[in-house]
């Protein structure tokens, strides 16, 4: 795996956001059940970064994006927090706006490419269709117009508009789909776009050529990127900025070198200890042992503690806040310094069964 050499100079903490999350947490209630999905989360996107949410399955990063535009399903309260955007249009309290304003807030301001590419189509309208339909619902009805824009946007996704443009979702495989949406998203020129899982229903070379077209349009439209990923890869190419997340709370905030580099979260150090290295044979890869807490009934204190080979009393009953070390850098760990000297490879050996 390689991290590029150019990604964004690091934040300015002063600077001004494009977004501020700050202390938002959502449930899901299932039956009389409370699944805590995230926990107080609070976070910055600054303008023309890319920041990648990573965190093993069920961790809350598809909750968390959905939030962000309020996209969640009915099931899902937000019980706290803010989200401020401070876009072209001015600060918007996005827990504030009606759903009027909601809408027009997605595809304007800030666009969302979902996990399940699929449920985003109608299957009785075209590709063409879509776009049409996407650019009325924000007032624009020049068919030439739009049909000249997706036909560029088709171009800029490596899909064949003639052939594209015309179909139906279900003539296009699901990658062709996902590279659909990517260029929808696109349509009205969002300063914001959150991309979840953006490469996972596309063969290697897909990947490649969806990666190379995101940094692209980063460099050439200075769009701000959220990515979700279980893919460290796709982070390590992409993403300026990392949050990792564990059992809906971000543990680790930080730029994408230093992550890598001295990964402060004992959780971030399994998940990179994780990662398999195609140069390598195998044997120094170690997987978390364990699995991540159940939402409904988490564990006292640190969430992470029951799988840390760095937990002590003091983890099992008080939860560590996210505090910043250095500026840019954040971690939710009392012991950080500690983690800062384990391996990826051997921290979680012993506790390997
Ligand atoms: N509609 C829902 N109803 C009830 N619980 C849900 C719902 N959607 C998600 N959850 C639960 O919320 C938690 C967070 O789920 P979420 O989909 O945000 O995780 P994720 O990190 O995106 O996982 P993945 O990597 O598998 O996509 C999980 O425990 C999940 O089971
Ligand atoms: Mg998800």
């Amino acid at each position: 795996m390689s991290i590029r050499s150019d990604s964004a100079p690091p934040a300015s903490v002063d600077g001004a956001t494009l977004m501020s999350v700050r202390d938002l947490s959502v449930v899901y209630r299932v039956g009389n059940r409370l699944v805590r999905a995230l926990s107080n989360v609070s976070f910055d996107v600054m303008p023309g970064r890319a920041l990648a949410l990573i965190g093993e399955s069920g961790s809350g990063k598809s909750t968390l994006g959905s939030a962000l535009t309020r996209l969640l399903p009915r099931t899902a309260e937000i019980t706290s927090g803010s989200i401020t955007f401070n876009g072209k249009e001015g600060r918007v309290q996005l827990l504030d706006l009606s759903s009027e304003e909601l809408r027009r807030f997605r595809w304007r301001d800030c666009a969302v490419v979902s996990q399940m590419a699929m449920n985003a189509f109608n299957p009785v309208m075209t590709i063409q269709d879509h776009f049409e339909d996407t650019a009325a619902a924000h007032g624009l009805r020049d068919k030439a117009k739009i049909h000249d824009k997706a036909y560029e946007l088709m171009e800029t996704v490596h899909l064949d508009a003639k052939r594209v443009l015309p179909s139906y979702p279900h003539q296009l495989s699901g990658g062709m789909r996902q590279r659909v949406l990517i260029a929808l998203s696109l349509l009205l020129s969002p300063e914001l776009v959150i991309l979840d899982e953006p490469t996972t229903a596309l063969d290697a070379l897909s990947q490649r050529a969806i990666i190379k077209l995101l940094r692209r349009l980063r460099q050439q439209l200075g769009l701000t990127m959220i990515f979700i990923s279980h893919d460290l890869s796709l982070a390590a190419e992409l993403a300026d900025d990392v949050a990792t997340m564990y059992a809906g709370q971000i543990v680790e905030y930080t730029d994408v070198f230093s992550l890598f580099d001295k990964p402060k979260h004992p959780y971030s150090v399994g998940l990179i200890g994780a990662i398999p290295d195609l140069s390598a044979d195998g044997a120094s890869l170690v997987s978390i042992p364990g699995s991540p807490p159940d939402l409904v009934s988490l564990p006292s204190g640190c969430r992470f503690h029951p799988r840390c080979p760095l937990s002590d009393d003091k983890c099992e009953r008080e939860l560590p806040l996210l505090v910043e070390t250095e500026p840019g850098q954040k971690v939710a760990c009392f012991h950080w310094k500690d983690a800062q000297t384990l391996k990826g490879s051997d921290a979680f050996e012993g506790r390997n069964s």
